[in-house]
């Protein structure tokens, strides 16, 4: 059951800021990637890369190179959703903050159940229902313009809910009320972020770099678990995967549709500036 909230969607010039960005972004690395499959993706890859995709000739080599940053980006959503526990056909699970849907639909095609997404982002959540539609799943993958700090839906009705690079928007603690609230008992919370290392003590030049990239505010690590643990989520897994999110970095940087941001991420992740982790809970 879904219930809708009344308070409007954009509480903050910031989400305002958030929202536009989504709204018109047009990014070939994220439309020319999702054209390969349907599948698309606003997150970043793991795993290593072929090298023998640097040596394709021209002129697939574009091609050959972009199906692989795809492949690594589809990974990562598989290995989050590895993180969801056992889920039957009869769960309902949320992706918040859903971009474009890519994780949504794999959820659905591999749990076969209900998913809602939600986003801030208009463009992105007509976007991603036509995309549901045209793999005939709109009965159940269902994307919503909602605000994840404030989803309207009903309390305890997902099994499962994730966060998959969207966590840097928002303030931890009241994102992570809200998701204690949807949670049932013993449902599963998994997040995959990029966070600031606390031991290096503040923001580096690379990190604030990206921050302003993308008009995020990465948080230190140390948030995340004293966010989850004032709203009784207690952490299962907790994986460092900035060792392997740096291969796809590299590959990025040698693509065709790198943006610049790429000598960034690597050097805030090869400083120790950065990592990229992966997090899940349960709610207790
Ligand atoms: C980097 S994209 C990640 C998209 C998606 N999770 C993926 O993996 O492809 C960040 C997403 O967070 C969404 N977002 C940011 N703040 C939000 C909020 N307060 N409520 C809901 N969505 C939000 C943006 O609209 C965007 O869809």
């Amino acid at each position: 059951m879904t219930s809708s909230t009344t308070a409007p969607v954009l509480r903050t010039d910031y989400q305002k800021a958030v929202a536009e960005y989504w709204d018109y972004e047009r990014d070939p690395v994220n439309l020319r990637l999702g054209e390969i499959d349907g599948l698309y993706h606003h997150h970043y890859g793991i795993g290593d890369y072929d090298p023998r995709v640097l040596d394709a000739p021209a002129p697939a080599r574009d091609d050959t190179i972009i199906e692989e940053m795809h492949r690594l980006e589809t990974a990562q959503a598989d290995f989050l959703l590895d993180h969801v526990g056992d889920i039957g056909p009869s769960a309902r699970l949320l992706d918040a903050g859903s971009g474009r849907g890519g994780t949504s639909v794999i959820a659905h095609s591999r749990f076969g159940c209900q998913v809602d997404g939600v986003t801030i982002s208009e463009a992105q959540v007509a976007f991603a229902n036509d995309q549901a539609e045209r793999r005939g799943i709109d009965d159940a993958v269902r994307f919503h313009y909602r605000n994840m700090l404030d989803s309207g839906f009903e309390a305890g009705s997902m099994r499962g809910l994730w966060t998959n690079e969207s966590t840097m928007y928002v303030d931890l603690f009241e994102l992570f009320a809200e998701f204690a609230r949807l949670l049932a008992h013993g449902g599963r919370y998994v997040c995959i972020t990029g966070c600031s290392h606390d031991v290096t003590g503040g923001r580096t030049k690379a990190v604030s770099r990206i921050d302003e990239h993308y008009t995020c505010n990465i948080h230190p690590r140390s948030h995340y678990f004293k966010a989850l643990a004032a709203n009784n989520l207690v952490p299962i897994n907790v994986i460092d995967l900035t060792t392997a999110t740096i291969p796809y970095w590299e590959l990025r940087a040698q693509s065709p549709v790198a943006t610049g941001i790429e000598e960034a991420f690597l050097t805030a992740y090869r400083e120790g500036s950065f990592h990229y982790l992966l997090i899940a809970a349960d709610r207790v």
